[in-house]
């Protein structure tokens, strides 16, 4: 497209490169990859820190709080559990939604769980991400990172708008026909039930501060003060131990809802004995095949979504991705095409080299830096490139060749794009400058749409909703060949997470750029 620009800074201040990008496959897989895979190390994404180690707890305000007693990794997957258990599958209404945010101050969500998580997840919520994924999310890898399997997470929740208006979570005085009948209008069998409760109880505590009914006081001590009672001797592992040590008698012996000084509390014993202990012993006698009993039971509970909602195909790790793909404008003169190429395998190759080849022949190989990233799937490495636009005039797609991994194939367009180095929020003001080839024959200037969109905040819920405002653009001065540039300014709400900036061509999206998304995404 642009052969060289020069002095670009004129039109607004310059400020630091952060990435307008060409997310693969889209924005929302390429983001929620990144949280899946990229767990610690090189670039990791900063969901896994919350939960590493598994026994780690960080509070509402973002405090580590090693001796609350609480467990963050279990506290994520009770999310998960509350938010979908007011599903009414025959009504096709709730589900994993968000709604739970709404609903803290019901009896039925006592504890601190719901709005810790949500303050945690709130900055990774924008255009892309609604905190209903994060939710189904915080499951998947609690399970994943803390000794489960991989529970194929399908992307596509949409956030409600207000509470659930049904109610009904099981809780430890409820009766054991109340609580069948609340499983059972969210999809789950009575076996099915026994099944999903032991698969959640196999993490955390019940406490004393939030259920005195439960766990009396004398739990309470300088390194419990929150006065937790463990379901199982393994607090922060995802394992059969509940199961077994509920059938044997031995360690916690199934936990406080098993063993409460209150009986009328002992709503996991009645559960697990409805059917005379027949399927916590059919679990039992799986062994390590209950990992895969609770990757059906959660896949479930992840996906019963409101009947108008249709999730996508599950993610995969993805083995080549190409991340903060951009164009930009180097030393304000020179079009590059920059960004890196992740490699996510099962070990790290010192100095791997990366083939890329692009449709008009053009080709260049570059190299890992040495910092590697972990991943609970692989070892990822990274190899930037910067390749001069005049080298690549016409390119429609290019292909990454590395050894030992299946070559793979990424789009690209040169239409027009957001320029990074001029496109920042200052404040509450978004700065937006993009460029184009004026000189295309099928070039229109008028059909060029940049829409802002900014996570705000929402009374009742720690939720953000999706604030959009439209930038109306400007020519700029400062054409340089036949590439032209156009500016606009809008005043958004306070963001709580990453405002995104989409440039259209009519209905088409050509480039979107995420400002200071920080560790939350890119
Ligand atoms: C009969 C059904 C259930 C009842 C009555 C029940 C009740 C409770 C109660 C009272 C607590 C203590 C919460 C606290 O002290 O903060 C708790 C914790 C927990 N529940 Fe359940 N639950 C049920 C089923 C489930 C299911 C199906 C799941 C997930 C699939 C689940 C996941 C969890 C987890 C992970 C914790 C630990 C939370 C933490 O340590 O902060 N529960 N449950
Ligand atoms: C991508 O860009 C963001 C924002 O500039 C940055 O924080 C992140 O580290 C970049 N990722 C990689 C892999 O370079
Ligand atoms: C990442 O998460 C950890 C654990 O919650 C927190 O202490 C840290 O401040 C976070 N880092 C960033 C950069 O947000
Ligand atoms: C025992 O549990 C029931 C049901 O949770 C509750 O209503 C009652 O107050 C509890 N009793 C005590 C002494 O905590
Ligand atoms: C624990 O509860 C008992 C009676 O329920 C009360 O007498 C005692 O003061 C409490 N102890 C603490 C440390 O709160
Ligand atoms: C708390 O500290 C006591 C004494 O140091 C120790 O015996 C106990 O195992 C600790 N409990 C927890 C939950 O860490
Ligand atoms: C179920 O198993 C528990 C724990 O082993 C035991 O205490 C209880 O008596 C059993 N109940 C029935 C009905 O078999
Ligand atoms: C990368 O390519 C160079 C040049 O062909 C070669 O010398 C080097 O061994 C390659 N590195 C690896 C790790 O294969
Ligand atoms: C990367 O690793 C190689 C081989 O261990 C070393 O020679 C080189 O100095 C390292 N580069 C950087 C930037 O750390
Ligand atoms: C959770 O946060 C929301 C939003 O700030 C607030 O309205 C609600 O009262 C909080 N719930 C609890 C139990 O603190």
């Amino acid at each position: 497209m642009m052969a060289t620009l020069t002095a670009l800074c004129f039109l607004v201040v310059c400020v630091p490169s952060t990435g307008a990008m060409f997310y693969y496959p889209s924005p929302a897989i390429s983001l929620l990859e990144h949280i899946l895979v990229d767990n610690w190390g090189a670039y990791a994404s900063n969901f896994s820190a919350a939960i590493t180690p598994c026994t780690n707890y960080v509070t509402e305000i973002g405090d580590a709080a090693p001796n609350s007693g609480r467990t963050t990794a279990a506290q994520w997957l009770r999310v998960g559990f509350h938010d979908f258990v007011t599903a009414d599958v025959a009504a096709g209404t709730g589900g994993l939604d968000a709604s739970i945010g709404f609903e803290t101050f019901r009896d039925e969500n006592k504890g601190s769980a719901f709005n810790d998580s949500f303050t945690f997840w709130r900055p990774f919520v924008n255009e892309f991400v609604p905190m209903a994924d994060l939710v189904a999310l915080g499951t998947v890898m609690s399970v994943n990172l803390c000794g489960g399997k991989y529970i194929p997470f399908r992307p596509g929740r949409v956030d409600a708008t207000g509470a659930d208006p049904t109610t009904g979570v099981p809780e430890p005085g409820s009766s054991l026909e109340e609580t069948l009948a609340q499983f059972g209008r969210s999809g789950f069998n009575q076996a099915d039930s026994i099944g999903l409760t032991a698969c959640g109880h196999t993490m955390g505590s019940a406490h004393h501060s939030g259920f005195p009914e439960v766990s009396d006081n004398s739990t309470l001590s300088a390194n419990n003060t929150n006065g937790g009672i463990n379901f199982d001797t393994s607090r922060g592992a995802f394992d059969p131990l509940v199961v077994h040590e509920y059938i044997d008698g031995t360690g916690n012996r199934g936990g406080p809802l098993v063993t409460s000084f209150n009986e009328t509390s002992r709503s996991d014993l009645r559960l697990y004995e409805s059917d005379g202990n027949a399927t916590m012993e059919e679990l039992y006698a799986q062994g390590d095949g209950f990992q895969d009993t609770c990757v059906e039971l959660l896949s479930r509970m992840l996906n019963t979504v409101p009947a108008q909602v249709v999730l996508q195909d599950a993610i995969q790790p993805v083995a080549i991705k190409p991340v903060n793909v951009t164009w930009d404008i180097i030393d304000e003169k020179q079009l590059v095409l920059s960004g890196k190429i992740r490699i996510l395998d099962t070990e790290a190759e010192t100095g791997r080299n990366v083939t890329i080849s692009f449709s008009n022949g053009y080709s260049e190989v570059v190299k890992v830096e040495n910092a590697t990233g972990v991943s609970i799937f692989g070892v990822t490495q990274y190899a930037p490139f910067s390749i001069d636009g005049s080298k690549i005039t016409d390119a429609s797609s290019f292909t990454v060749l590395t050894d030992g991994l299946e070559t793979a194939a990424f789009d690209i367009q040169d239409r027009a794009f957001i320029v990074p180095g001029l496109t920042e929020i200052t404040g509450n003001t978004v700065f937006v400058t993009i460029a184009a080839d004026a000189n295309r024959d099928d070039f229109d200037a008028s059909k060029l749409t940049v829409r802002v969109a900014t996570p705000i905040t929402q009374p009742l819920t720690l939720g953000p909703r999706m604030a959009f405002s439209d930038v109306q653009l400007e020519a700029a001065g400062g054409s340089l060949g036949d590439v032209r540039y156009w500016s606009g300014v809008v005043v958004v709400d306070q963001p709580v997470g990453a405002v995104s900036v989409r440039l259209s061509y009519g209905e088409e999206p050509l480039d979107i750029m995420l400002l200071d998304a920080g560790v939350a995404g890119w």
